[in-house]
C-alpha cells in the first residue's frame, strides 16, 4: 500500500531534515511542498512532482493525494513537524493507515540550539506555555498574553501580529517585571537574524525592522518565533548538576540522566 508521508522538514534549510525524513522523501514521487521549501528544498525536490498544498480546497487536495498515491508515495514537507501549529491534521485523519508521520526538528528546537538556551531551567523557569495571539480567540471570556505571562514561565509565540510595543506592554503586565525576550527570524533560512534584549529594550533594538508582516499588508504570518522569559539571560553553575549526581544519578544502574 503506498503511504503519504508527512515529514517534519525544519524550520528550512534541508540540513534540519532528520535521516529518516530524507530517506522517506526520496522515495516519494509527489511532493506537497509549502513555500519556501520548494525554493530550499530543491535539491530533494529534484525530478519530483511538487505541487503547493494550499493551492487547493480540502476536497480537491484529498482527491489530488488518492490519484497521486496511485502511481506511488506521496510526502507532505510539514515546516518544522507536526507538533505545534500544523496544518495538516485533517488530512492525516481523513488518510487513516495511509498516513504516516515523521518527526522533525520544530522552529523551538532551532531557537533554543542558537540561542544556547533550555527553555525551562530549574529555579528560574519552571514551566513553558505555547501561544499564538492569533489562536488565543477573541471573545470576551479568551485569554490573553498578558493572562499567559508570569514570573517562572517561559513563553513560545508563534505567528505573533501584535505589533511590537503592543506585545511587550502585554508581556510586562503579565510577568510583572521586566524580562528577557529574544525575536527569532527566518531561522535556517536566508536572512536569519536574532534579536536578543529585553521587554524595556527590544522595541528600540528592533527598529524599523518588520518581523512580523505588519506593514507589508502580507496575510502569511511572518517567520519569527518569539521567546520570552528569565531562563533566556540565566546562568547556572555545576551544584544543580553535582546534587543530581549524589542523591540520583549515582544510585541509578546503568540509567541515563
Ligand atoms: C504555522 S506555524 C508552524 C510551526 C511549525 N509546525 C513548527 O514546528 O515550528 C508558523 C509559525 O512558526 C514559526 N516559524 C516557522 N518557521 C520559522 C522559521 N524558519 N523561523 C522562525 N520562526 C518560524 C513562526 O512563529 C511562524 O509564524
Amino acid at each position: 500500500m503506498n503511504r503519504v508521508y508527512f515529514i517534519g522538514a525544519g524550520p528550512g534549510d534541508p540540513d534540519f531534515l532528520t535521516l529518516r525524513g530524507a530517506r522517506l522523501l526520496a522515495r516519494c514521487r509527489t511532493v506537497f511542498a509549502p513555500t519556501p521549501f520548494e525554493t530550499t528544498f530543491a535539491e530533494q525536490l529534484r525530478d519530483k512532482r511538487v505541487l503547493v498544498p494550499f493551492d487547493f480546497y480540502f476536497a480537491e487536495l484529498q482527491e489530488k493525494v488518492h490519484t497521486f498515491l496511485e502511481e506511488g508515495e506521496v510526502a507532505f514537507l510539514v515546516p518544522g513537524d507536526l507538533t505545534f501549529y500544523a496544518p495538516f491534521q485533517g488530512l492525516i485523519d481523513a488518510l487513516g493507515e495511509r498516513a504516516e508521520v515523521v518527526p522533525g526538528v520544530g522552529t523551538a528546537n532551532v531557537a533554543s540550539a542558537l540561542l544556547k538556551k533550555t527553555l525551562d531551567l530549574p529555579g528560574v523557569c519552571n514551566r513553558a506555555i505555547i501561544a499564538s495571539p492569533r489562536t488565543l480567540g477573541d471573545g470576551p471570556e479568551a485569554p490573553t498574553l498578558r493572562d499567559l505571562a508570569a514570573p517562572g514561565v517561559t513563553l513560545l509565540i508563534y505567528m505573533n501580529n501584535l505589533p511590537l510595543p503592543e506585545l511587550t506592554a502585554l508581556l510586562r503586565a503579565g510577568y510583572g517585571r521586566n524580562v528577557p525576550i529574544a525575536l527569532c527570524h527566518r531561522l535556517g533560512l536566508p536572512g536569519e537574524e536574532v534579536v536578543t534584549g529585553t521587554l524595556d529594550d527590544i522595541v528600540e533594538k528592533v527598529g524599523e525592522r518588520d518581523f512580523f508582516n505588519l506593514t507589508t499588508g502580507s496575510k502569511r504570518a511572518a517567520l519569527t518565533l518569539v521567546l520570552v522569559g528569565e531562563t533566556l539571560t540565566a546562568t547556572v553553575d555545576g551544584s544543580w548538576w553535582d546534587h543530581r549526581r549524589e542523591h540520583i544519578w549515582k544510585h541509578r544502574d546503568g540509567e541515563g540522566g
